[in-house]
């Protein structure tokens, strides 16, 4: 019988993390400063970030060893497993074979800790005592509590308001490890009162919480600012994912035509992506698929421009595809999901065509899950829903082709703490998601001032 699941012993986890910047056949645009436009150094990032974090985040190695404070906390649950999804693929009648990378595993439930761990270790280092942070589906700040716990660092999390209020138990996980937890936005910072007074039922958004974790962190010097996605450094630590990946597909003696990934900021899909993106650079013929929400399009109909990172405009300006900083996603399940940019390195991949942006509606990527959850037992996050909505449209393509593909997916992370979503999926009570022309053209206005990318 040839094995359902690859799953590799904790001596066979990859040591170091792999830098696709080292290897970018295009030059990547700097971060500019908020205040002067200029680019910035890494004395302009060090209020929010530690030192280690920053040489990262600008570094051009190619492989960065992980320390071995970080591995230990890693086995915990890593290697994931690799699955072959065999009832998925019968359930879907197609000859392609399909596996995906089991994220969901880790004990927050998502591929978040990968960099939360990380994070939480360089901090300690560098003796900080407390970490702000935004969520919004509330995984990354599991993730950030749960690592932050190891360390005995304090962590604040601003949930973005309309997640907070739906999965209520995310915010007894983030506690039980130990983190304090707001509603965003919140009276508690600066940032969040100038919303509540503009518009006192906000729902909140990513860029809102992020305003408000941000200002915290710049107050206070023992406080640094931890993000989950769009960094460089962020998505380095999460390549321990497709390095993973490669080796099990060995194991398997199979390899990928097709690598698939939700996309929020982009840390998930360029954990499993970028190491065969190395392996595409390298000769190897591979496509790339992101796929985000319709409803927050940042890829398929977003400007490549710089723009904020955050709703006040705190944050450096980055080079990437985005919606405005003003953009208020409607409230889709995919909480993880409604981020108005991109990471600059997921965005220049797209930019450069190495990497084809999908955008899917919600009541979509419910029918999928839906049919995953049926066949192959696993309730996927609505997140990782985005991804297993364009497998399956890749494996149909293929089949009316008459192709046998292999697709990959990650499998970022699950939905047990999702239920009023499926629930309302359930009974027919979702709304559509599509974002309409008038309101992305408003949206776009907003970059039109804020400089252009060379
Ligand atoms: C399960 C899950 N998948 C995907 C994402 C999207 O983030 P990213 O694009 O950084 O992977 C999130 C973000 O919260 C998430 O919780």
């Amino acid at each position: 019988m040839k094995s359902k699941k690859i799953v590799m012993n904790e001596t066979e986890m990859p040591n170091r993390w792999y830098n696709l910047a080292a290897d970018l056949p295009f030059e990547l645009q700097p971060p500019l400063h908020p205040g002067t436009l200029q680019p910035i150094g890494p004395d302009d990032l060090s209020p929010l970030f530690p030192m280690e974090l920053i040489l990262q985040e600008v570094s051009r190695e190619r492989f960065i060893p992980i320390p071995d404070e970080v591995m230990d906390i890693l086995s915990l649950w890593r290697p994931t497993p690799l699955v072959r999804a065999e009832k998925f693929e019968k359930a879907i009648g197609t000859r392609c074979r399909i596996y995906f990378k089991n994220e969901s595993v880790s004990p927050p439930g998502s591929h978040k800790p990968n960099t939360a761990v990380a994070q939480a270790y360089y901090n300690h280092r560098e003796g900080i005592r407390t970490i702000t942070t935004e969520t919004g589906a509330g995984q990354w700040g599991s993730a950030l509590s749960f690592a932050c716990n190891f360390f005995g660092i304090d962590c604040k999390v601003f949930m973005v308001r309309v997640s907070y209020e739906s999965k209520p138990y995310r915010k007894s996980m983030i506690n039980l490890w130990g983190a304090d937890i707001t509603a965003s936005p919140s009276n508690e910072t600066e940032s969040g009162r100038k919303i509540l007074v503009q518009d006192p039922g906000s729902p909140g958004s990513l860029g809102i919480a992020i305003s408000e974790a941000v200002e915290l962190a710049a107050k206070d010097e023992k406080t640094k600012y931890s993000l989950g996605s769009v960094l460089n450094h962020v998505l380095l630590h999460q390549t321990v994912i497709g390095e993973e990946a490669i080796r099990q597909m060995r194991i398997a003696e199979d390899y990928p035509d097709v690598v698939i990934g939700c996309v929020g900021g982009g840390s998930n899909f360029a954990g499993l992506a970028f190491p065969f993106i190395r392996e595409k650079l390298g000769g190897r013929d591979i496509k790339f698929v992101a796929a985000e929400p319709a409803a927050c399009p940042t890829l398929t109909r977003g400007s490549f421009n710089y723009d904020f990172g955050d709703t006040a405009r705190l944050t450096p300006l980055l080079p990437m595809f985005s919606l405005g900083h003003d953009f208020m996603p409607a409230k889709i399940h995919a909480g993880g999901l409604r981020y108005h940019g991109m990471s600059p390195l997921v965005s220049a991949l797209v930019k450069n065509r190495m990497i084809l942006p999908k955008a899917y509606d919600q009541e979509t990527c419910f029918e999928s899950a839906l049919l995953f959850a049926r066949s192959e037992g696993i309730i996927p996050a609505p997140e990782s829903s985005h991804a297993i909505r364009a497998t399956i449209d890749e494996a149909l393509q293929a089949d009316a082709k008459g192709q046998e593909k292999v697709i990959l997916f990650n499998l970022s992370g699950h939905g047990h703490f999702d239920m009023s979503a499926y629930d309302a999926f359930l009974n027919s009570d979702l709304m559509s998601s599509e974002l309409n022309e008038n309101d992305l053209k408003r949206n776009l206005a907003s970059l039109e001032e804020l400089p252009t990318i060379a």
